[in-house]
């Protein structure tokens, strides 16, 4: 249950607090003056405070300051009177979240509260890579969440985090949707000098473009029709922080020159603001789109595009390493096991074959999904396939350079299911026999495809004509000899 700290010296707003987070299903605890606010904070740890400003004694502004340094990130709400806003700015400066004016509407209240308590889980919620755990131990962490996998591409992207991670520079994370760009993300931050910072997660995609820039680099009041308060942009308040740009391929040109300035200067304005904000702000940004073919095409910047890219972590897709599966599951079965109350399960050996050659569009993301589903879809012991409730491979109607890459792919994944169990049962001759035998499929098909045109399959082939004629007459002699139909014949 998520803990909120009221600090106020009005007996009838905190009663209406009270009651109010109470009913949402919160833990709530009243303090009236900020020394007993600050004896609390010792002993106990809250997800987010609510802090008037004007109290006998220690006023809000005071008080903020001693919070800031004991519980760095549990997020502060400032609660000001009509007309002292200046108050208010000064507060968000000092390292509040935002602030509310009295009197002030519950459906302001309530959109203030769940942001910050998202923003204080998603700051304390560790994300751990994989140190020394051996792969068998893999399980659910008490608290937080594991980046799980041991493959030789995952090794190389911790690798790569825990060199970066402590030196103060931007990162771009690139991969297709699902592979863990943002879990990677949060990584960093965790292991930044910046982990008791702020860290803030932007997703350009999801902001309409208009609104962006004030989201961004906020506003002062007056800037537009409906800017009645001076609105502290998320750059403003995660200075000294870490700001994840999440999607930043669908930024806009415009909005892209603004960074480029934050991330070479430091500066911005508000929106029609004169004064020049100075931050210290590190990024990480993250894109599922190819930002060179971005710039090529002209919508990325390039200047942007080469500073962001100094350091750049490259999540590989999961049909690139199956061999990550079975951790992967050992951790989800293990962490929805807890979240339901279902005792953890296994996989029946089929079922694990099928997410193995299955080749996973969704990457890590569907895995967690079909996870998620086949523990609740299944009633006894073990996890079988009609569990798993996989999507049919599409089927390909038409060679586009697109899918035909993808099925290049689920080949490989295919082969690297296979091969090791080959090499189990094999004695010997095993590289003759499968290179033979892959070539032989390959001509036969090539030969079908173009109407057996030996001039048409060899150039498909990409092999010359005579090396084609000399291959298949190869393999029909192999045939014969394989049949006894050959014996004694040659
Ligand atoms: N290596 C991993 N170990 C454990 N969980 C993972 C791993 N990779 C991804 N996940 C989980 O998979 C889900 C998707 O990951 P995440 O949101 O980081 O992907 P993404 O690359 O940002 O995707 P998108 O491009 O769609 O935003 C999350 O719930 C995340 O916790
Ligand atoms: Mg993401």
């Amino acid at each position: 249950m998520e803990k909120i700290l009221l600090i106020d010296d009005d007996d009838g707003l905190i009663h209406f607090l009270s009651r109010f987070f109470k009913r949402k299903g919160y833990a709530v605890m009243a303090c009236t003056t900020g020394n007993m606010a600050l004896e609390r904070i010792v002993v106990e740890d809250f997800d987010l405070i609510l802090l008037d400003y004007k109290m006998p004694g220690l006023n809000g502004l005071d008080t903020l300051k001693q919070i800031k340094s004991r519980q760095v990130k549990t997020p502060v709400i400032f609660m000001t009177a009509y007309g002292s806003t200046d108050t208010a700015i000064e507060a968000m400066k000092r390292g509040a979240y935002d602030y509310l004016v009295k009197p002030f509407e519950r459906q302001e209240l309530s959109r203030i509260v769940s942001e910050a308590l998202l923003l204080n889980a998603q700051m304390k919620q560790v994300v751990r890579l994989p140190g020394a755990v051996p792969p068998s131990a893999a399980s659910a962490p008490a608290t937080g969440l594991q980046i799980i996998g041991q493959s030789k591409p995952m090794q190389e992207v911790y690798k790569l985090i825990g060199q970066v991670a402590e030196k103060d520079v931007s990162v771009l994370i690139g991969g297709e949707s699902g592979t863990g760009k943002e879990l990677v993300a949060r990584a960093i931050y965790h292991h930044s000098r910046r982990r008791d910072q702020t860290f803030i997660a932007i997703n350009c995609a999801a902001i309409p473009e208009n609104l962006i820039e004030s989201e961004l680099f906020g506003y002062e009041r007056g800037a537009f029709t409906g800017a009645e308060r001076t609105y502290i942009g998320k750059m403003e308040r995660c200075d000294r922080g870490t700001c994840f740009l999440d999607e930043i391929g669908d930024m806009s040109m415009a909005m892209q020159a603004k960074l480029l300035r934050v991330l070479q200067e430091g500066e911005f304005e508000r929106l029609g603001g004169r004064e020049t904000i100075r931050v210290d702000v590190r990024m990480i940004a993250a894109t599922n789109k190819d930002l060179a073919k971005e710039v090529h095409n002209g919508r990325f910047r390039e200047d942007l595009y080469w500073r962001l890219k100094i350091i750049s972590v490259h999540l590989p897709p999961l049909r690139r390493r199956t061999e990550d599966i079975p951790d992967l599951v050992k951790y989800f079965l293990a962490r929805f096991g807890a979240e339901y109350a279902k005792p953890v399960r296994t996989l029946s050996e089929s079922a694990m074959a099928q997410l193995l050659a299955y080749t996973w569009p969704g990457n890590v993301r569907e895995l967690e999904n079909c996870m998620r589903r086949a523990l609740l879809l299944c009633s006894g012991d073990i996890i079988a396939e009609e569990h798993l409730e996989l999507q049919a491979p599409q089927q390909v109607q038409t060679f586009s350079p697109h899918n035909h890459e993808q099925l290049l792919e689920s080949l490989k994944s295919k082969l690297e299911l296979l091969i090791p169990e080959i090499l189990r049962f094999s004695q010997s001759g095993i590289h003759a026999n499968i290179i033979e035998m892959v070539e032989e499929i390959l001509i036969s098909k090539a030969l079908a495809a173009c109407d057996n045109n030996q001039v048409q399959a060899a150039r498909l082939l990409g092999i010359s004509r005579n090396t084609l004629r000399h291959r298949i007459k190869r393999h029909h002699e192999k045939h014969l000899m394989d049949t006894g139909e050959g014996k004694g014949g040659v």
